[in-house]
């Protein structure tokens, strides 16, 4: 009875905890930093609970737990979504890992980047592209972004080389794609390592081609927001059979004897329950994508109706966007004046959540920070790292974080109807902007 008790009791308490933590961690990452907006009294659109799951989920989840076998090496599961998401993306290898970040400092590490490496990388991204950089003691140089794509701008790139420039790392962000052919040609020249941060990505396509296959290698995320999720857990997509042998080895303590890392390593393995969860998603994972561009297509004509409301534009080679945000660019001025941020206040109060989506990562205290690591100024020197300060400076993209709003994925999971609705909540408001600018 006691331990019937306590069970419950436990079970109450986790259920509360877990909702209130994932929630929290959700709606941080979908919109960090910067959220604007949450539900008003009715709302104009109810999104798509996220993460979407059914007994699929649970009977494979069932499967792991009864199994006893619930780590990677002695399961199946993890090795079976390895092959299906390699197969879908048309990569040879896949190595799954604990989460996007670590997947990214896996092929850093399996590459032996470090102390002295520069590695470029946009500025209009979450934090974990710079934190997988500086977690290897290399140098992150930013690049600015295109604010019409809301992608890494090549030619700032191109200005971004040294002789120091080891890994030009492009962020698929928003699950549309950087430019792979003018970033792939610069690599070409120089021969530097192409990486990939597909985090937000996954199954976007280039030219035809998934995302994760047009550098040496591609990393992807299944955190909470993301479209294809187990909680947490991410992915190394890669051609290069011994490129993959390194990662597998790097990512489970170096200890692969095939391919011995030099005296690196981590844990970064995924979970077996992790690997069963990201299988059952995967069967939903193509209908859910094919809902959101049709929406997001949609949605992207109404706006341009509209005016003053620019959405993402992709790259022509971008034959498929994971459309993991909705994002657009608000021109104040043909909206009476009306702020971005009374914007975004006057959609939350017609009961559509959205967000202004990144500050300049540049300008945030934790990078800044940076430039007075003891650490660093011993690698690099006291001056480099000054310089880095200014070295750092991007005001294409400042702009874009003051223009920016998004929507979340499963925002685009809903019928058509919710894109009209969306569209008539934007026209009211740009209606009645004179009054709300000066309310
Ligand atoms: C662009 C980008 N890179 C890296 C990451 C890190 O992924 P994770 O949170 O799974 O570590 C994320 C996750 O939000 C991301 O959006």
């Amino acid at each position: 009875m006691k331990s019937e008790f306590s069970r419950r009791k436990f079970l109450r308490q986790s259920a509360g905890a877990g909702l209130g933590l994932g929630l929290s961690h959700a709606l941080a990452r979908a919109a960090e930093p910067t959220p604007a907006a949450s539900a008003a009294a009715k709302p104009a659109v109810a999104p798509t609970a996220w993460p979407v799951s059914d007994e699929l989920d649970e009977s494979a989840l069932r499967e792991v737990l009864r199994s006893g076998k619930w780590g990677r090496g002695n399961g199946r599961m993890v090795a079976e979504f390895e092959k299906a998401f390699a197969g879908r993306s048309g990569a040879a290898h896949c190595i799954a890992t604990s989460c996007g970040t670590t997947a990214l400092q896996t092929v850093l590490g399996a590459l032996d980047i470090g102390p002295g490496d520069e590695v470029v990388m946009p500025p209009y991204t979450f934090v974990a592209t710079f934190n997988a950089i500086t977690a290897n003691f290399a140098l992150p140089v930013f690049a600015d972004v295109d604010p019409r794509t809301f992608q890494i701008d090549a030619g700032k790139v191109a200005a971004a080389l040294t002789a120091d420039t080891r890994v030009l790392m492009p962020v698929h962000l928003g699950g549309a794609v950087a430019d792979m052919d003018a970033i792939n040609a610069l690599a070409r020249g120089r021969r530097l390592t192409v990486i990939e941060d597909a985090c937000q990505a996954p199954l976007a396509e280039w030219r035809g081609r998934a995302v994760g296959t047009h550098g040496l290698a591609g990393c992807f995320s299944f955190q909470a927001s993301k479209n294809l999720t187990s909680g947490e857990g991410g992915a190394v997509l890669t051609n290069d059979a011994d490129l993959a042998a390194r990662c597998l080895s790097f990512h489970d303590q170096g200890k692969i004897p095939t391919a011995p890392m030099p005296g690196r390593g981590s844990n970064y393995r995924l979970t077996e329950f992790q690997g069963a969860l990201l299988l059952a998603q995967l069967t939903r994972f193509e209908r859910q994508s094919k809902t959101r561009a049709e929406n997001a297509a949609y949605l992207s004509q109404q706006l341009r109706e509209i005016g003053g409301l620019a959405p993402v534009e992709l790259h022509e080679g971008c034959t498929r966007s994971a459309w993991h945000l909705y994002m657009f660019r608000y021109e104040a001025a043909r909206f009476a004046g009306l702020t971005r941020a009374k914007f975004v206040r006057a959609l939350a109060k017609e009961g559509v959540p959205c967000s202004t989506g990144y500050t300049p990562l540049n300008a945030t205290p934790h990078v800044q920070a940076l430039a007075t690591n003891r650490h660093y100024w011993k690698i690099y020197g006291e001056k480099t790292m000054k310089d880095w300060v200014a070295r750092s400076q991007c005001p294409a993209n400042d702009r874009l974080c003051g223009e920016a709003v998004w929507f979340t994925q499963n925002l685009l999971l809903g019928p058509r109807s919710d894109m009209d609705r969306l569209a008539d909540v934007m026209r009211k408001i740009q209606r009645t902007a004179p009054e709300l600018a000066r309310a």
